[in-house]
């Protein structure tokens, strides 16, 4: 099981080009199942959760593979798909595979996927989901750990949903776009993920309005084409690179991402004291002493991302000064902190609120990486820390970060693979 190794202490300086979004990837990747003729994203990010993703597709049917000229890019043709079930080996893996639901309801009326169950972070239920596709008129039923949905045929209805959430947004605006007649879709979610999927759906012929704010209204329609579409660079990892090269008090500049789905996070790192210059290219983040304490509350988008959390909470570590950090989307989303205590870090946690006191510094030790994102949390904690740092199970790192060592170490970070 491969490890990464940190020699923490380095200051980080230079610039670094994200790779592609996981999240609006795994998204895109589901409304090619919607398309009468080949899709073609390019600009994706090599990671487990998308072969993982080509592998469901794979298991209904449809073509789907990596690109044999551009090794950042898949193609995807689902007019071979004879089988709209996602089986629950797959879907187990990344939850994301539940996307696949919404396209199949709306292409062949059928759809089977295993319940994604719950996960490190939280129970994660999936009823916004069903909610929506019953309203569009799906037939749903739980069958021995599967969903199962069925319809003689989608009607645009009116959608409420009791919160904000991402893939339920997703799942059921890519069932409304071939439903017979209009569906507005209420309290959606605004995230940047879900702006490009309706703007990747209407060049796919999908008449979507609305997306990134908290009413959309889609007008279905009778068929869907193939696109070629270039996946925007990943929000998260952009804001986790500026993140590590403040707790470094260094100076990096991230290229390749839209900057102004960055505001948040951004916002909260100047709070903190650090210099940012933004433009549309690129933001740079730099200190050359230590950041202030801050307060936070994760929230939907446009607040700050829970997604980026555990990265704030490192650099907070070493901040002067006290922070509170509320966890506002997630129910168990700390399992970095205990890890973080074991470098040093003062930190008390009660339910969903973390109180946080800078310290002079971190030590570096084994620590054990437990979801994708407290894994850079920890990535981000080595990189201050005094010492080496050894990250076990690393394979949580790669569901979500293209060569995370390869960026860090091109920005100066002693850091390497181990297998
Ligand atoms: C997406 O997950 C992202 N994943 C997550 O990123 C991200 O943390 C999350 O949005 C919040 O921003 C992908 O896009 C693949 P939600 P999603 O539904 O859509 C509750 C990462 O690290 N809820 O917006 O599953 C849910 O329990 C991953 O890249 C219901 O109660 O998140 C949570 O408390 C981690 N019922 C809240 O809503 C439902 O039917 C927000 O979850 C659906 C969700």
């Amino acid at each position: 099981m491969d490890r990464i190794v940190v020699q923490g202490g380095a200051r980080l300086a230079g610039e670094v080009a994200v790779s592609g979004s996981k999240n609006a990837t795994l998204a895109l990747m589901a409304a090619a199942v919607l398309a009468d003729s080949e899709t073609v994203l390019h600009n994706v990010p090599r990671l487990r959760d998308v072969d993982t993703m080509l592998e469901i597709l794979r298991a209904l049917g449809a073509r789907a593979d990596w690109h044999e000229y551009d090794e950042h890019a898949v193609r995807i043709d689902a007019r071979s798909i004879n089988r709209p079930e996602a089986p629950y080996d797959l879907v187990r893996k990344m939850r994301a595979s539940f996307l696949v639901l919404g396209p199949l309801l709306a292409r062949f009326g059928a759809a089977r996927v295993s319940e994604p169950g719950g996960c490190a972070i939280g129970v994660r239920p999936v009823d916004q989901h069903l909610k929506g596709l019953a309203a569009l008129g799906g037939k749903v039923r739980l069958d021995h750990g599967y969903v199962e949905v069925t319809t003689s045929g989608l009607r645009g209805a009116g959608v409420a949903f009791d919160l904000p959430t991402v893939n339920g947004t997703q799942n059921v605006m890519m069932a409304a776009v071939l439903a017979s007649g209009d569906t507005v879709l209420e309290n959606a979610a605004r995230e940047p993920e879900v702006v490009e999927l309706a703007d990747a759906l209407n060049k796919m012929g999908a008449r979507v309005r609305g997306a990134g704010g908290d009413r959309i209204a889609i007008e279905g329609v009778a068929s869907l084409r193939g696109i070629r579409h270039a996946v925007s660079g990943d929000r998260i990892e952009a804001s986790t690179l500026l993140a590590a090269g403040l707790a470094t008090r260094g100076d990096v500049r991230v290229t390749g991402v839209d900057t102004s789905v960055l505001e948040s996070t951004l916002d909260k790192l100047r709070e903190a004291g650090a210099d940012l210059d933004v433009d549309a290219t690129g933001a740079r983040a730099r200190t050359d002493g230590p950041l202030r304490g801050v307060n936070v509350v994760t929230a939907p988008f446009p607040g700050y991302p829970t997604d980026m959390q555990a990265q704030l909470m490192a650099v907070l570590t070493v901040a002067e000064g006290s922070s509170v950090l509320r966890e506002g989307v997630f129910e168990n989303r700390f399992m970095h902190v205990p890890e973080l205590q074991r470098m040093g870090a003062d930190i008390a946690v009660s339910g969903r609120t973390a109180h946080i006191r800078g310290v002079p510094g971190l030590m570096g030790a084994p620590v054990m990486a437990t979801d994708l994102r407290a894994s850079a949390g920890l990535i981000v904690a080595a990189l201050a820390a005094e010492g080496e740092t050894v990250v076990n199970r690393v394979y949580h790192i790669d569901r979500g970060y293209e060569r995370i060592e390869e960026k860090l170490r091109s920005l100066g970070a002693a850091i390497q693979r181990e297998d």
